[in-house]
């Protein structure tokens, strides 16, 4: 059983395979936090809650409440009534005054995973998989709380997934009012915050991780000292950002790759978004994660329910690399739904940095023509194809073709495109829309903004309000028209901007504070729509790059474009670090040309083709204008997609040396589930003068076994090799030059 309850002493314990996560009641009906982290046998007890300790809890000492709410490890903690800790709860009566004490009611334990109304929330099987039964179904534990003053009742959800070793969390609060007699006031709750988890747990000399960054510069791996205060990331740009990842991991001092115990969240949402760490007085530290409170606000009334997003916990006590691991089956088994999930993705050309905005069918017919000629088997018609869009000053909301460019018509190109065998794919930005387009004429309330002042433009363009559900159905029926007039087998949702001028003409004053939140859910209904009309569709999800690669997304689309920067080595960061929490196969990673477009630096070809062989995997240059000594290199190329892909599409994961981490290199080796094979990718950022080759220990092959090791670029036998000796000794590296890679292929014997 993952789950069970002890009578007795009033805890539950959650059991994954490798972790035991331990929630006890007091007698009052206070829930507490006792414990996460590796298995045990038997439970502790609740003295961990430290309730024998001063200040004791209410009921032993009444006038100490406040100061045992301060210092109490709380489940849900809420703010307002004595825990000044950083709250997950906040809520306003009709009064205006701000207070909430959740007390624990009745609990119950059901088979499955509860859908999440509205939002993407991890499931137990796949549609294309069987239903499990009996001992192998998922369990999940509901504890009920409530605040009998308020009216209120809060559902914590706890799924135990055990072969992942993932603990999902999300919360339910309903507003129930006098329903049933049991509570004696009507009100309207305003909600002001409302997080998905929190974990309280003893100070031990923790790092706290995350990942940060910039347009072009996404998700690099940030890791410093948790001091004591509250320290952490958040969004409120009502996207996920690339600033910042609704992530966190704690982890103790010296952890590594394989060493070390960490404790790491993630939140399944694609909007506003907070990750804290609070070291506070008596030496305990709070995590919390959830959408926060800025930007926040939900008017519950009496007899609805607030549902907030999932967060997946996990534990390691095996360094990041387990994490990482255990994150990737995850979301591999359990987050995405695209029957792409598990097929071979298209190589595909993508004309943004080939052309911009400068294309018409003929250019686009050459591109396939070539492209075909290569191995490349589909080509993707980005951004300009639609209105008089010729650069990014119009016509977003606009998405009819312009048949000026495309002469003749988009079937008639679509036609043209598989007839010379390749699929076609093509850009929408459903979002957003032009000052300068016919929607914005017609409809110039459409899009966010306040009363007292113009919308701020960004990237020429506004955001659309797609709280309405007329102006979301339709941009729908608009995407949806195109979709069905020709043969379009691929979509790249792309939004170029973040949300400001909050606010809404179809929302009254006291919901003006919902938006955001009402956005994300908006979005996630325009996508469930499209992935339902459309069950074939790979849907690439993009945001100006990768501002929106996060688990919510991954629901909808099983690859995101991770990072506007195509340069080979900036891409070591980024997908360094998008990779240390999502598998391989959703990075969405092409090959571009050089000097490259964002850095201006020139790498070798094969190095970018190596570097995006990690991902999806595809061309973004003008393929009918390339140097021929590397033209010529591109079947080579595709022909490792097609021999590697499923090892590093399925495979598991493992880093073996960061040049985040200062190395001159940066190595990688994705290992298959059966061990029988292995794929290390090698890349030598800047050469070096009068050194020796270096040595580098794998990881995750089997120390029993022979493997055989080929040098993929010479085609040629590199030895054989016992798993033990390629992990504990480790095997030398040719030297390369700057910007270079390798890739090494180890089949068992
Ligand atoms: C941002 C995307 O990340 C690019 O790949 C490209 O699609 C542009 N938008 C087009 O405007």
């Amino acid at each position: 059983m993952a789950i069970t309850f002890d009578e007795g002493r009033k805890i539950f314990k959650l059991d994954t395979d490798e972790t035991t996560y331990l929630i006890g009641v007091t007698p009052e009906g206070y829930v507490g936090h006792i414990y996460y982290g590796r298995k045990l046998c038997r439970p502790c007890g609740l003295q961990l809650l430290r309730t024998d300790e001063r200040p004791f809890t209410p009921s032993v000492m009444a006038r100490e409440k406040a100061n045992f709410l301060d210092c109490f490890p709380m489940e849900y903690p809420t703010g307002g009534t004595g825990d000044f800790r950083e709250s997950c709860l906040d809520v306003l009566s009709e009064s205006g005054q701000k207070g909430c004490e959740l007390l624990f009611r009745s609990w119950t334990v059901s088979d499955g995973k509860p859908a999440l109304e509205g939002l993407p929330a991890s499931f137990e099987h796949r549609a294309d998989e069987s239903a499990p039964s009996g001992e192998e179904r998922l369990q999940t534990l509901t504890l009920t709380l409530a605040d009998s003053g308020l009216g209120l009742e809060a559902d914590l959800l706890y799924s135990v997934f055990p072969a992942e070793n993932i603990i999902t969390r999300s919360v339910r609060i309903r507003n129930v009012g006098t329903e049933g007699g049991k509570y004696t006031k009507s009100q309207v709750l305003r909600l002001t915050k409302v997080n998905s988890a929190c974990i309280d747990m003893e100070e031990k000399n923790f790092d706290m991780v995350t990942l940060n960054g910039s347009w072009a510069r996404e998700r690099h791996i940030g890791r410093g000292r948790l001091n004591r205060g509250i320290q952490g990331v958040r969004s409120i740009r009502g996207e996920t950002s690339h600033q910042e990842q609704p992530f966190m991991a704690l982890a103790t001092a010296g952890t590594d790759q394989g060493n070390g115990e960490v404790w790491a969240m993630d939140l399944v949402y694609s909007g506003n978004f907070e990750a804290l760490a609070e070291w506070s007085q008596f030496d305990s530290v709070r995590m919390t994660l959830g959408i926060g409170g800025t930007n926040f606000e939900w008017r519950l009334q009496p007899g609805e329910t607030f549902t907030a997003p999932e967060a997946v916990l996990t534990y390691s006590a095996a360094g990041f690399g387990r994490m990482t691991r255990q994150f990737h089956d995850f979301w591999r088994k359990h987050m995405i739904r695209s029957p792409w999930l598990h097929r071979e993705r298209p190589i595909l050309i993508n004309n943004w940095e080939a052309t911009y905005f400068d294309f018409d069918t003929e250019k686009l017919i050459g591109l396939a023509r070539e492209a075909k000629q290569a191995g490349i088997e589909m080509l993707v018609m980005d951004d300009g194809w639609f209105g008089h869009r010729n650069n990014d000053d119009s016509s977003l909301g606009d998405w009819k073709v312009n048949e000026n460019k495309l002469q003749g018509g988009l079937k008639h190109l679509v036609d043209e495109v598989n007839a010379i065998g390749l699929k076609f794919g093509i850009w929408f930005e459903p979002e957003m829309i032009s000052p300068d387009s016919e929607l914005y004429r017609a409809h110039p309330d459409w899009v966010l903004r306040t009363a007292d002042r113009a919308p701020a433009e960004s990237r020429q363009q506004f955001v659309l309000d797609i709280t309405r559900k007329e102006v979301r159905d339709c941009i729908y029926d608009m995407v949806a028209a195109i979709l069905r007039s020709a043969n379009i087998e691929y979509v790249k949702w792309d939004m170029n901007r973040q949300l400001t001028d909050l606010g809404s003409a179809g929302l009254p004053a006291d919901r003006q504070g919902e938006i955001s939140h009402r956005y994300v859910l908006a979005l996630y209904e325009m996508q469930e729509r499209l992935v339902t009309d459309f069950p074939e569709l790979l849907l690439e999800n993009c945001s100006g790059g990768g501002a929106r690669f996060d688990a919510g997304m991954l629901y909808y689309s099983p690859q995101i474009w991770c990072s506007d920067d195509t340069d080979a080595i900036e891409r070591l960061r980024i997908q360094e670090g998008t990779e240390m929490l999502y598998p391989l196969s959703t990075m969405g990673a092409h090959v571009s040309k050089c000097p490259n477009e964002q850095v201006g630096r020139m790498s070798g070809f094969e190095t970018r083709a190596e570097v995006a062989l990690a991902g999806t995997f595809g061309y973004e240059l003008d393929i009918t204008k390339m140097d021929p000594e590397e033209r010529s290199r591109i079947p080579g190329q595709t022909r490792k997609y097609h021999r590697f892909h499923s090892l590093i599409a399925e495979g598991d994961y493992y880093r073996v040396h960061s040049w985040n981490d200062s190395a001159p290199y940066d190595c990688w080796i994705v290992v298959s589930k059966d061990r029988e094979q292995a794929l290390v990718t090698f890349v030598q950022v800047l050469g070096r003068p009068n050194a020796k080759r270096y040595i580098l220990p794998l990881c995750g092959l089997d120390p029993e076994a022979e493997y055989e090791m080929e040098d993929v670029a010479e085609n040629a036998q590199a030895g054989v090799f016992g798993g033990d000796e390629l992990m504990q000794c480790g095997f030398t590296v040719p030297m390369l030059g700057d910007f270079s890679s390798r890739l090494f292929y180890l089949k068992k014997k």
